[in-house]
């Protein structure tokens, strides 16, 4: 059931998104942002040596006890199931290192480091990019920082423990956020309680990114909450992630695209 919902949900969207490649957007900003972010075809110099990596963890076997936040408790699992099946793909890490390129971020914060790859492309930008993401699990966030280590990556600092205990203690340290990218605990009360949290330390050129708007009824409800909050401006729905806005020169909108 949940299932044939994401499925009738994605149709939907195809439907609602098609020809809005940038089409239509009035911001001169924002549509820049489609064009230079989202819908730039070209490779940048790191892109082949973090997918390299990311198939070599493919055959990983190394055996991992993680915590499992959903459920609270401890399972076994390896390295290349996570490479296999918890990771963003290549085309959305890809968008996400060309956000913190276009938005010239300085101040990047990743809620779910699981491996490091998508943190490895956002920091990779620029060396003087402070990338903070945190994770649950002390042994993939070990695993996470051997990838860097291997990607000759030095701007990732990875911050154990519960996002929900960890965060605020972080945030009182943080001045502003630039780009944030929430990908940890999948249910609404804590997206919205971590997007709550955040929205203190925007500026009208922040950007926050939310994963699997539409993983489940839940999601969606909380994805439709931020897009009517009232600090919120323009959103872009691109149905695997929705990429939020705060500046108040952009109208309060949701353009619904496909990548
Ligand atoms: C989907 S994965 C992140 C993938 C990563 N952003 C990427 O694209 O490469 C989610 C990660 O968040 C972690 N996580 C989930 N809930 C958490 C919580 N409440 N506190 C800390 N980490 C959490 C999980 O352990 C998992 O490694």
């Amino acid at each position: 059931m949940k299932r044939l919902r994401f499925i009738l949900k994605y149709f939907s969207h195809l439907f609602d998104a098609k020809n809005t490649r940038g089409h239509g957007i009035h911001s001169p900003y924002l549509y820049r942002f489609t064009q230079n972010a989202i819908y730039e075809k070209n490779p940048f110099y790191v892109f082949p040596k973090i997918e390299l990596l990311r198939e070599n963890l493919k055959f990983d076997e190394r055996k991992l006890f993680v915590k499992d936040y959903g459920t609270g408790t401890d399972r076994e699992t390896r390295v290349l199931d996570i490479a296999k099946t918890s990771l963003k793909s290549p085309k959305w890490a890809q968008l996400l290192y060309r956000v913190v390129n276009f938005t010239k971020a300085q101040q990047v914060l990743e809620l779910g480091t699981s491996l490091g790859l998508t943190a490895a492309y956002m920091a990779a930008v620029n060396s003087e990019i402070n990338c903070v993401s945190m994770e649950g699990s002390d042994e993939i966030a070990g695993i996470a920082r051997e990838n860097f280590e291997k990607l000759e990556i030095e701007n990732v600092d990875i911050i154990v423990g519960n996002i929900d205990e960890i965060l605020e203690m972080h945030l009182a340290a943080t001045d502003k956020l630039d780009v944030v990218f929430f990908d940890a605990n999948h249910r609404s009360e804590a997206v919205m309680k971590y997007f709550n949290q955040c929205i203190e330390h925007i500026h009208p050129d922040s950007v926050f990114i939310f994963d699997d708007i539409y993983w489940s009824a839940d999601m969606e409800k909380a994805w439709n909450e931020i897009r009517k909050d009232k600090r919120v401006t323009a959103t872009i729905d691109l149905f695997e992630i929705g990429i939020v806005f705060f500046n108040k020169n952009f109208p309060k909108k949701t353009y619904k695209m496909k990548l």
